[in-house]
This record gives C-alpha cells, structure tokens and sequence, in this order.
C-alpha cells in the first residue's frame, strides 16, 4: 500500500471511490433521498476532480494497492479538509487514519495552524477520535446534516 499526490490521470479512479463510498457508506447521512444523493455525487466528475488536483492551492492525496486507488484525501492550504473517502471493501483497514495524519502534515507544511472539516454522521465518531473537536451540527451543502470540526496542529 502506498499514500501518494494524486496524478490527473487518477481522476476517473477517484471518482469511482468517491460514488461507492458516498453511496454505500453515508446512508445514514442521505438516507438515499435522491435530492441530497445526487447533489452529493454531482460535482464528482473526472472533470471536476482534474481541477482540484491540477489546483496549486489544494493538496489530492491517494492510497493505493498495486494500480488500485483504495482512498482519497483533500486539503487546502487553508487547512481545510475537503475529501476523506475510502472504498468499502475497504473499510476499518487503518486507511483513513494514515489519510487523515498525511492530509494534517500536509496542511502543516504548508501553512496551516488548524484543520477544519465538515464531518459526515458516519465518520463522525471516527474524527472525534482522531482528536478532532465538533461545534453545533448544521445543513450542509448538499442538504445533508454535518458536523463541524477543528484540530490544532
Ligand atoms: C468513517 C470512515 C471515514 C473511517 O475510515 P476507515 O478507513 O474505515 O477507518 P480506519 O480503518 O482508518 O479507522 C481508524 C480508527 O477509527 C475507528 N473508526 C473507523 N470508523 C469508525 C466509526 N464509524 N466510528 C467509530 N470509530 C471508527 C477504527 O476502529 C480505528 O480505530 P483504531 O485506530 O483504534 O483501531 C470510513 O469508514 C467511512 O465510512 N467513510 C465514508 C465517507 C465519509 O463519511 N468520509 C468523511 C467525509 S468528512
């Protein structure tokens, strides 16, 4: 297994990883109602997901096994992390903690004092264990309800 910046040639691999994480993981959070599932899923597009990683200002990070992507991760200098999606097969192997730690140290380097996050209800317990602080839950962009979060690092 190896973590590693994502390439543009991964786009279509990663949005693969984010549509069967998004819609098999995250059912308590859409709860398969078609409005938030579908504004969820439509901006993961190999299009859309080129621009983030050809972004200067945005770090992609991906695990992968062999050619396979099993992971993605985003964060912007700001410190914000944006992407945190492993594929269910997947799932309760310690990915998403190695993700989380590289996307903290990244941000680090570059800049940031804290990482900021919209969790989901479903990883909303795995955050909190990785030392993350929650504020009040509030409708997120995609209909959904999220969980604010901040670490110092
Ligand atoms: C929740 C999720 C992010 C965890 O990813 P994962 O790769 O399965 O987690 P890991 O295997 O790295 O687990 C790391 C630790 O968190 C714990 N953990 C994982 N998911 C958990 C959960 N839902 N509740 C409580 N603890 C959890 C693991 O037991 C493990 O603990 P340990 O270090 O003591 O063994 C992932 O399973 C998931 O459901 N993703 C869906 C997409 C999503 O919601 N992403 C977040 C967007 S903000």
């Amino acid at each position: 297994m190896e973590i590693r910046d994502a390439k543009l040639e991964d786009a279509a691999a990663i949005c693969e990883v984010l549509r069967q994480s998004v819609t098999n993981l995250c059912i308590g959070d859409h709860k398969n109602d078609p409005a938030i599932l579908g504004a969820w899923l439509g901006n993961k597009t190999p299009e859309t997901l080129k621009g983030w990683i050809a972004d200067p200002s945005r770090q992609m990070l991906v695990v992968t096994e062999e050619e396979d992507v099993l992971a993605v991760g985003g964060v912007l200098d700001t410190g914000e992390i944006t992407l945190n999606y492993v594929l269910p097969s997947v799932r309760m192997r310690g990915i998403s903690k190695v993700m989380v730690e590289a996307l903290e140290s990244r941000a680090k380097e570059r800049g940031a004092k804290t990482c900021t996050l919209n969790s989901t209800g479903t990883a909303r317990r795995f955050y909190l264990a990785m030392g993350y602080a929650e504020q009040e839950p509030k409708t997120g962009m995609f209909g959904a309800i999220v969980y604010p979060m901040s670490k110092l690092l």
